[in-house]
């Protein structure tokens, strides 16, 4: 067994960790992203360091700093426990060892933390969830969503991820999807169907290979593009 948990967790990457699991080349970094589902990634805080122009949405956004924290403290035992009973699961190239991938954790929300409150003023933290997105059709050139759609198969249906995919393809042009693995470590059973409706509507889906890898076997993620800009997709 790979990983069993209840709930969806508040566990954040880092801006490094999106540029592997992404693939996001300096053009992409350049466009205006939404991160759907960032949590306690540092993405958003580092990125905007460096002049990009990153918005997240998230459900936990609704809470304060203080609460997120203790609701990260509440799971990170039992996660990094999970993972060292389990070690054939995982790939230590980045993370070095679970003691290793918990201290970048650590330092990933706590760089979120950092960030939040200023986050918010600017709106570049927004309350929201999917499977509806409250944007403008087209507000975004890219539309991020990592750990969140397929890793939690077992939590959610094949329906709302394809009506979840459908919103971020309206709101963005072009949608990156990461990781394509559940927690068990297994293909999501929605992935083949999604790339094969999606393909039926006229969108460009490519499943790539990416340079990161934590769960054994989850180094791929899904681009689909809107039919009107599939010349953006390489
Ligand atoms: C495992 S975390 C991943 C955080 C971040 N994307 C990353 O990879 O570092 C999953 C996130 O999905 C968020 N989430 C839960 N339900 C959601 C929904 N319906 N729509 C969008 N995000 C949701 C959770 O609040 C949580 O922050």
């Amino acid at each position: 067994m790979a990983m069993k948990l209840e709930k969806v967790v508040p566990f954040g990457r880092s801006l490094d960790e999106y540029i592997k699991m992404f693939a996001l080349s300096e053009t992409d970094l350049q466009k205006s992203i939404l991160g759907v589902g960032d949590g306690p990634a540092s993405f958003n805080a580092q990125a905007t360091k460096m002049g990009r122009n990153v918005t997240s949405i998230d459900p936990i956004y609704q809470f304060e700093k203080k609460e997120i924290r203790t609701r990260f403290n509440e799971v990170v035992d039992n996660i990094i426990e999970q993972i060292q009973a389990s070690p054939n699961d995982w790939v230590w190239s980045y993370h070095k060892s679970p003691d290793d991938l918990r201290n970048n954790r650590i330092k990933a929300i706590e760089a979120f933390i950092s960030d939040y409150d200023r986050g918010k003023q600017e709106d570049r933290y927004q309350i929201g969830e999917l499977p509806k997105l409250k944007f403008q059709d087209n507000r975004y050139e890219l539309v991020l969503c990592s750990h969140f759609l397929f890793l939690y198969s077992e939590h959610y249906d094949y329906q709302f991820h394809y009506d979840s995919i459908l919103e971020m393809l309206r709101v963005g042009k072009e949608v990156r999807i990461f990781p394509l693995l559940t927690l068990m470590l297994e293909r999501s059973p929605y992935c083949d169907r999604i790339v094969r409706e999606l393909s039926d509507r006229g969108y460009t889906v490519k499943i790539i290979k990416v340079e990161y890898e934590l769960q054994k076997g989850g180094n791929e993620m899904l681009a689909i593009v809107n039919p009107s800009f599939h010349n953006k997709l390489k």
